[in-house]
């Protein structure tokens, strides 16, 4: 299979890298506005067979069967829509689009015209996770009620920038939230379902530029069955900034995630530990399994283990929670369920 990239900024090295050691993968097609990273990823990577400066062009002259988007936010819907109506396949970096309106319009004409439609939720081929929910299903911490996850980043530069897009509202959608509190939705919902209400403060308190989203948020999520889920994101930590940490609380024991090369993943029953034995899983190495993933769907025409619609489920999320934010009261989620 032939592959065309949008964008080569920082997401686009470990996709290329992953479809560079996929042998189902032969030639590359890139694509960015930017000659210097058409070149720049030119020389790194051998199979890059061919260059464009317009990623229309890409769509329709490059021999490729698959789109992969890793631009901004706000071109995901557009470029998506684009590539799927020239027939392509498509692979698209979080979060799935900026509106409802939009996710559901890229799920509905993918599934019109029989094309495939992944996107990237990476966090959920880590190992730790995929044993976190193993650990769950077979109840080895009785019944979960408590859920407490933590990104703990930095993007102050990026987002202290007027001009960068990043945390920008109209061209991100969002701050850190939006941007990477995005995977830690998409990982609750995961464990629990849908929420059936969230309630939220989602603030700018260090970034100063004011087309910019929230650079601190705290967010509490209800499930209809019994759990209550709190989310913290920051993106001006500066000391022992980019950790994440996920704790699962149940009725018979405690799950406790952390991204450390040693003990990522901890079960607690009867106060003791007992680490689980796992291999740790980079970032990087989850969104090559990702990609391996989504190419091994289309190869051999298997369901995929994420869905477009749980991507859109976490964008709704995550946009209850900027309303909750903004109006200072409890979001009802529709089809989260009841109160
Ligand atoms: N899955 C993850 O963990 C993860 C991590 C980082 C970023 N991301 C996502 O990847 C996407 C890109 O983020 P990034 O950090 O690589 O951003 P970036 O700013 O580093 O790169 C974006 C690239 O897109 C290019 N671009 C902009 N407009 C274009 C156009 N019209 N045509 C072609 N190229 C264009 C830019 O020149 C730039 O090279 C975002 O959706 C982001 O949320 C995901």
């Amino acid at each position: 299979m032939n592959i065309g990239i949008i964008g080569m900024g920082g997401i686009a090295s470990p996709h290329l890298s992953a479809y560079s050691l996929n042998r189902k993968v032969g030639g590359i097609y890139i694509t960015d506005v930017s000659e210097r990273a058409l070149r720049d990823a030119q020389d790194k990577y051998p199979k890059v067979r061919g260059t464009f400066q317009d990623y229309r062009q890409l769509i329709e002259e490059a021999p490729i069967e698959i789109v992969d988007i890793c631009t901004p936010h706000y071109l995901h819907y557009p470029m998506v829509m684009e590539a799927l109506r020239a027939g392509k396949d498509v692979i698209c970096e979080k979060p799935i689009a900026m509106t409802l309106e939009e996710a559901d319009e890229m799920i509905d004409t993918a599934r019109k015209r029989g094309r495939r439609l992944f996107i990237m939720m990476n966090q959920r081929f880590m190992p730790y996770h995929k044993e976190a929910k193993r650990l769950i299903n077979e109840g080895a911490i009785g019944r979960p009620f408590l859920a407490i996850f933590h990104i703990m980043g930095n993007e102050f530069i990026r987002m202290n920038d007027p001009n960068h897009w990043k945390g920008s509202w109209d061209k991100a959608g969002g701050g850190a939230m939006f941007d990477t509190g995005y995977h830690a939705v998409y990982m609750m919902l995961y464990f629990f379902g849908k929420p059936q209400a969230v309630t939220a403060v989602a603030k700018r308190l260090i970034v100063e530029p004011e087309n910019k989203g929230d650079d601190n948020t705290v967010a509490i999520l209800e499930f209809d069955n019994n759990v209550l889920g709190t989310i913290a994101v920051s993106y001006t930590v500066l000391s022992e900034s980019w950790k994440e940490t996920r704790h699962i609380y149940g009725t018979e024991g405690s799950i406790h995630i952390r991204d450390e090369v040693s003990e990522p993943l901890i079960l607690v029953k009867d106060d003791n530990p007992f680490p689980i034995d796992i291999e740790f899983g980079s970032f990087e190495d989850s969104i090559k399994r990702a990609l391996d993933h989504f190419i091994d769907c289309l190869s051999d025409g298997k369901e995929a283990e994420v869905r477009a619609e749980e991507a859109r489920d976490a964008l709704e999320v995550c946009l209850a929670i900027y309303e909750a934010s903004r109006r200072g009261e409890k979001v009802i989620i529709k089809g989260g369920v009841k109160e």
